[in-house]
């Protein structure tokens, strides 16, 4: 049985981690929020692989620590789905260089990012090891006759398995241009 981990898999990617735990992994999900893992472990329907994960990322020891513990516990990860915030792009390179070195082959990183990331030199992308493959997912706006609105919890969380499903290199949900319309 493989190993998968999402961080931030409660709020707008719960749908993603619901899905996740249907595939027949281990499934570490983190998140700060006990009472929202514990909504998230009463959706997913054989909750038996789940691993919940209550801590705060900006913590990089904390998280480091906890996501070698479940390595010991679950094995080491195939692949990671990663919604963090750019104020914990420390703890992000510290979770890939976690998981780089932890596996015996290689492992998928699923970047979920916002739309700023479509432009030029606007977001920090982590340094890889060769041993990860990167999936970049950049979530966009839509547009109806001119009006524009984020996207749904639903056509995000849709957009991100559409990607898993098909290890899609370059993803964007939605669209980014013109990027002068977005709401
Ligand atoms: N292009 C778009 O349309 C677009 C792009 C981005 C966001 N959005 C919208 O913006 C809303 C807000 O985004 P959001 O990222 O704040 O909400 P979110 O996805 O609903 O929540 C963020 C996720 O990350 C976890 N998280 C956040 N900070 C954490 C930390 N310091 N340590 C550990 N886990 C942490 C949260 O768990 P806890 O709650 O337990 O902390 C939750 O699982 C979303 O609901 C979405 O609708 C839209």
């Amino acid at each position: 049985m493989g190993h998968d981990v999402i961080v931030g898999g409660t709020g707008m990617l719960k749908d993603v981690s619901i899905w996740l735990a249907s595939q027949g992994n281990h499934l570490t999900v983190i998140g700060r929020n006990h009472d929202r893992l514990l909504q998230l472990e009463r959706e997913v329907p054989d909750s038996g692989n789940l691993n919940l994960l209550s801590l705060d990322y900006h913590n990089v020891d904390q998280l480091t620590n906890a996501v070698l513990q479940a390595i010991k516990v679950h094995g080491p990860v195939s692949r990671a789905v990663v919604w963090m915030h750019s104020t914990a792009n420390d703890a992000l390179q510290a979770l890939v260089d976690c998981l780089s070195s932890t596996v015996q082959d290689t492992w998928s990183l699923y970047h979920v990012l916002g739309s700023a990331a479509s432009r030029p030199n606007a977001v920090t992308r982590p340094e890889l090891r060769g041993n990860c493959h990167y999936h970049e997912i950049i979530l966009g706006f839509n547009m109806r006759s001119g009006i524009s609105r984020w996207l749904t919890h639903n056509e995000i969380s849709t957009g991100v398995i559409h990607a898993l499903e098909h290890e899609a290199r370059e993803t964007i949900v939605g669209i980014v241009e013109p990027w002068e319309k977005r709401p």
